[in-house]
């Protein structure tokens, strides 16, 4: 997915309801550099064919005329909700991290999924704890038992990157409950925290802001850990093990939801550089089903999608020219291309290189590569015309980047030649 016009960042208010998935995002129609936000949405019967649904949420209130900023969805007796932060920038002389803006957790609901009620008040920024700056945001909202619970990314007032969680009977009334943080700032800001149970594990995955230091990539990355989490209590033992969600330095953002047959589905926003043709900016990567084993976090193509890879080709090039599926056994020491993007196999690790299919002196890595891998050696890529998707060893790592005008040209070193699958209208 990406933007019909402009600029998108984060996936929004992601649910199944009443029959169909919606996708919302972060979305700036008129500028495709970003600027004011409001939700824009998709919706689709099966992932994989998108309905544009246009831009139900719009800057238009005193709590949010400054942007319609990230939230969530939930689904609830025959109503869609969505929860999201209402941003306000005042005026004048503030550093707007202590000062000078507000972000409310605002409220609505829809019975269709597609027309929104009354802008709603659900935490006010006056009723945030002491020690947090106005930066608290990103709410996203589940049930648990008869109740229901909201996790808010916050920034205290140490500069230390913290969530919040609040509870509900109704998911009218609100109150807070407890916050989390760690003893040695990790980052100074998490944006949009999402805690959820994969295989009777905890899963956290959050977005923290300046986690890595000098650097001339992206200093703000998603992570994801496996925490102890008490359900009942709503208390939290931070690991000290974490994964980046994705090696390849794009993808920011997360949200999850559970599709129909009940899989955790991960989306998120693939960063980019500057707008392709000048018109837009910004993509999601594909969705993908989380899965936890053996204390790792996998993360797998949607299997309708790779499914729908099966028209097997022997025209390597046209791997560049379409979406396309590369089936790569790739062992240690060997190599392939992609119209100028390169990927090689080198002490375990799969590594990439985008040099020559992105824009000069753009910000992003060019290098990226994965941590050694623990077994295997297939690697499934994804090719779109402006996104690279490496899965390797069943989702064990994914590697994924934003790429602009792939060549066509396709070469491998390979004891096995690899095998291309275009996508079966
Ligand atoms: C993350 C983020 C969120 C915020 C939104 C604004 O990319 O900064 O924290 O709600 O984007 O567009």
């Amino acid at each position: 997915l990406m933007p019909p016009v402009g600029w998108l960042n984060d996936p929004n208010g992601l649910c199944w309801y009443k029959g169909r998935y919606h996708v919302f995002f972060q979305y700036s129609p008129f500028e495709a550099n970003g600027g004011l936000k409001f939700w824009g949405h998709y919706s689709s019967e099966d992932m994989i064919s998108w309905r544009y649904e246009g831009v139900p949420l719009l800057p238009d209130s005193i709590y949010d005329c400054h942007g319609v900023y990230s939230g969530s969805a939930i689904a609830e007796k025959d109503k869609l909700h969505l929860f999201y932060t209402g941003n306000i920038k005042m005026d004048g002389d503030y550093d707007y991290i202590n000062n000078g803006r507000q972000s409310s957790t605002l409220h609505v609901e829809s019975a269709d999924g597609l027309h929104f009620g009354t802008k709603e008040v659900a935490v006010s920024c006056e009723d945030y704890p002491e020690n947090y700056t106005c930066h608290i945001r990103d709410p996203k909202v589940w049930k648990e038992g008869e109740e229901y619970r909201m996790i808010l990314g916050g920034r205290q007032k140490s500069d230390q990157g913290a969530v919040l969680f609040y509870r509900s009977e109704d998911l009218k009334n609100w109150k807070f409950d407890s916050e989390l943080t760690t003893e040695k700032a990790f980052g100074y800001m998490w944006e949009c925290p999402d805690l959820f149970n994969v295989n009777g594990r905890s899963v956290f995955v959050f977005s923290p802001m300046e986690l890595i230091e000098d650097t001339d990539g992206y200093a703000d990355r998603a992570i994801c850990m496996l925490p102890e989490f008490d359900e009942k209590t709503c208390t939290m033992k931070f690991p000290e093990n974490w994964q980046l969600l994705d090696c390849g330095g794009d993808l920011y953002a997360p949200q999850t939801m559970t599709d129909a047959d009940g899989n955790r589905i991960s989306i998120a926003w693939l960063r980019m550089p500057e707008p392709v043709d000048g018109i837009w900016q910004g993509m999601f990567c594909l969705p993908r089903v989380v899965d936890v084993q053996n204390d790792h976090i996998y993360f797998r193509v949607l299997p309708a999608i790779r499914d729908g890879f099966c028209k097997k080709t022997d025209s390597l090039v046209s791997a560049c020219g379409e979406c396309a599926m590369i089936r790569a056994e790739l062992k240690e020491g060997e190599s392939l291309e992609i119209g100028g993007y390169k990927i090689w196999r080198q002490s375990g690790k799969v590594c990439a290189d985008r040099t020559d299919v992105y824009p000069s002196g753009a910000k992003g890595w060019l290098h990226a590569e994965t941590p050694q891998l623990k077994e295997g050696d297939l690697l499934e890529i994804f090719v779109d015309p402006n996104m690279i998707e490496i899965y390797a060893n069943n989702g064990e790592y994914v590697l994924s980047q934003a790429v602009y005008g792939l060549g066509e040209t396709f070469s491998y070193k390979m004891e096995k030649k690899p095998e291309i699958y275009l996508w079966n209208e």
